[in-house]
């Protein structure tokens, strides 16, 4: 059931994820499906819910910086100035992968040693997480390999049957996902692109590397739940530059930017996700306008590219995904 985030609603859901229970929010990026982090059974109903395969780990959120070895063993991590650095971007849309606390459970993190972190910037997952004694672990709020939701409307859509509260915090800023970098290696790795941007991570840390997965969609998976086909309509997607024009009239067209009506007559079906081709309300408006033309009756639906500089990378991983 979908709740405005009141004082009280938020106090509640602490109450259900104390008692093992999944509860709904939001945050900057995408809406979290949060549990426990430390409770194994409610962090098994996370992957029942989702339908998602128990190699692909969770995040864990946490309020504060103080919090964090809570989760991660702080003492194995190498060059822990990166660390400090990386922390002026706290809270954010940024997720580090760092060394696991050994007590931390092994369902959160797939088995593996590491564990993936992140301090969200939303009032509702901050209360949220301040009203909470433990940390609240949290995959997008979607079926498995589907589109992220990014208002409590696209959660009640798909998961409502399925648990028992959702908090409204309306629509999240960003839209995507956030940016995963692995601080396990020596450069760091980045693992997916989101809203920070490679730029403002070497601003503060020097280089890094990027994964080839995000560079070239053909080639393997180097971390777990890096896979290939991800964020997907069931529709098919397309580039536009792939596509012949006498299919566009059963086509949807997702453009970056303003068309002229003849243009847009040329197409079924036509949503304009920015005026003038701007990132931030391109990535802001994807997933809502990728899940509205998956019920919208068209064959096809064909997307404009963008360069991959800053925002830009985040959004040509995600429709690369969606594509494949
Ligand atoms: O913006 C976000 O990050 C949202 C909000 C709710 O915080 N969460 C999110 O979670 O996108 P999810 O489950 O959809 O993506 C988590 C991904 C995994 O698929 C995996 O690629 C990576 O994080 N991950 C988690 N733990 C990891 C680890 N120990 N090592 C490498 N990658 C890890
Ligand atoms: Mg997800």
């Amino acid at each position: 059931m979908i709740r405005p985030a009141s004082v009280e609603q938020i106090r509640e859901a602490a109450a259900q994820l104390a008692r093992g229970e999944l509860v709904a929010f939001p945050t900057e990026t995408v809406y979290g499906l949060g549990a426990n982090a430390l409770d194994a059974s409610a962090v098994r109903k996370i992957f029942e819910v989702k339908g998602r395969p128990a190699t692909d780990p969770l995040i864990v959120h946490l309020a504060q910086f103080s919090e964090l070895e809570k989760v991660a063993d702080l003492s194995r991590l190498e060059a822990p100035e990166r660390l400090q650095a990386l922390a002026a971007i706290w809270p954010g849309p940024l997720t580090l992968v760092l060394p696991a606390r050994e007590e931390l459970p092994l369902e959160l993190r797939a088995g593996l040693p590491s564990v993936a972190v992140r301090i969200p910037n939303h009032p509702v997952a901050q209360a949220l997480l301040r009203e909470c004694t433990f940390p609240i672990a949290a995959p997008s709020a979607n079926p498995f390999s589907y589109v992220s939701p990014t208002c409590a409307e696209h959660v009640e859509a798909q998961l409502g049957a399925k648990i028992d509260l959702i908090l409204d915090g309306g629509e999240c800023a960003v839209g995507l996902e956030s940016t995963i970098l692995s601080l396990l290696e020596s450069p760091a790795l980045l693992l997916r692109p989101g809203a920070i941007s490679v730029e403002q991570i070497e601003s503060l840390i020097g280089p890094i590397k990027v994964s080839s997965k995000i560079v070239s969609a053909s080639q393997a998976a180097p971390a777990p739940g890096m896979l290939k086909k991800h964020y997907s309509p069931r529709t098919p997607v397309y580039f536009k530059t792939e596509v012949s024009a006498d299919s566009f009239g059963h086509s949807a067209l997702i453009s970056f930017s303003e068309l002229s009506s003849s243009e847009r007559d040329r197409f079924a079906k036509v949503i304009e996700l920015s005026q003038k081709g701007d990132l931030n309300e391109i990535a802001h408006n994807l997933f809502k306008a990728l899940r509205e033309l998956d019920h919208g009756g068209v064959s096809q639906i064909i997307v404009d590219q963008c360069s991959e500089h800053g925002l830009g990378l985040a959004i040509m991983d995600r429709l690369r995904k969606a594509h494949a």
